[in-house]
């Protein structure tokens, strides 16, 4: 039998400044108005210097581990998902090992722009059952705030900083999905060919072009309503499982007419998704462990429910995650 995968602790790291729409509108031209009718974002966080990927990760996989019971040494492995790391090498999880004190195994980072983290899911959840590993650290951490084009108001309103992290440990498997704990599946899907939709226009590997943030909202828009309807299907038959055996959605963050409609595509009512997109505003690879971390610190998610996480991001990618808690 193979092990499984339990989320056995969440935590997350939210940059001290906050800055609301008003003050945005100060240096950009647009408005409160505008932003919040469009993507429901009310504010965001902005990093300071020393509030880097690796910083913030730390911050939140060691919120992870305390909410798990578990310390540095029981980590063998670390996966970070961001589109945004310190260093082009070491990886970013790196750092964050050296920061935690973690003394064996190994680490990555991993390049799946706002779907980060749940291809990190998936990949911690494959190591796992490989039996390579036994106790993985998935974080998701950005700073789009360094890769936003101030100029284009289309998408500098759209962004926050942050970081989320879940610790995953190996259990037993007991059974069907019905009954067991922890990750019952992930679905991971790229389609390299939509690259041009949403992307950076560059790279340290790149002659004078840091890099910032370009995106088609539209297309973006259209292919994330029927990609992420897909990929709630598919996890849910995958697991034989109906609309109604779901206590919360998760969906990534980053406008909430998308996050409504995932949540009416699964017929659950408003008060069982998750939402930070008002306050956080779009984290990428950061936005669902956040969001999970927010929602299971205050109670609202219990131990034995049901959760579908989901996400769509630049590639194109997207997947999901069915975990019980
Ligand atoms: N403030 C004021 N006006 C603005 C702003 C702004 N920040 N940005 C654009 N506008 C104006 C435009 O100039 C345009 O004006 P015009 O009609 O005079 O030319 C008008 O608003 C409409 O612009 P559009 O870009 O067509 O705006 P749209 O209605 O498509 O909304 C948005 C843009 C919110 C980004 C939308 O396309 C969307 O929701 N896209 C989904 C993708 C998304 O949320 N991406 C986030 C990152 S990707 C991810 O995480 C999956």
């Amino acid at each position: 039998m193979l092990p499984c995968s339990i989320l056995a602790g969440c935590g997350g790291y939210l940059p001290e400044r906050v800055v609301s729409n008003d003050e945005l509108a100060r240096t950009v031209d647009t408005s409160d108005s505008w932003i919040q009718e469009r993507t429901g974002i009310r504010q965001r966080h902005f990093a300071a210097r020393h509030e880097t990927s690796a910083f913030m990760g730390a911050a939140a996989a060691r919120a992870a581990l305390a909410d798990a019971g578990a310390t540095p040494d029981d980590v063998d492995a670390i996966i970070l998902a961001t589109s945004t790391p310190d260093q082009a090498f070491p990886a970013t999880a790196l750092r964050v090992q050296a920061d935690l004190g973690v003394k064996r195994g190994f680490g990555f980072d991993l390049s799946a722009a706002c779907t980060g983290f749940i291809y990190g899911l998936s990949v911690g959840d494959a190591l796992i059952k490989a039996r390579q590993a036994t106790g993985v650290l998935v974080i998701g951490s950005e700073v789009y705030s360094r890769i936003l084009n101030w100029q284009d108001r289309g998408t500098c309103v759209l962004f926050g900083d942050g970081a989320g992290a879940v610790f995953l440990r190996a259990g037993a498997d007991d059974g069907p999905a019905n009954r067991r704990q922890g990750i019952l599946s992930t679905h991971i899907h790229a389609q390299g060919t939509l690259g041009d939709i949403l992307y950076v226009d560059g790279a340290v590997g790149q002659p004078d072009k840091p890099g910032h943030l370009v995106m088609n909202g539209r297309e973006v828009f259209r292919h994330a309503v029927t990609r992420l309807a897909e990929a709630v299907d598919e996890a849910l038959a995958a697991n034989g499982l109906a609309r109604s055996d779901v206590d919360w959605l998760v969906p990534h963050q980053a406008n909430r007419r998308i996050i409504d409609a995932m949540g009416r595509k699964l017929e659950l009512p408003a008060e069982r998704v998750v939402v930070t997109v008002d306050r956080h505003a779009n984290t990428s690879a950061a936005s669902v462990p956040l969001a999970l971390a927010e929602a299971c610190r205050d109670g609202r998610i219990r131990k034995g429910q049901l959760v579908l996480l989901e996400a769509l991001g630049g590639g194109l990618t997207w997947g999901s995650a069915l975990v019980r808690m």
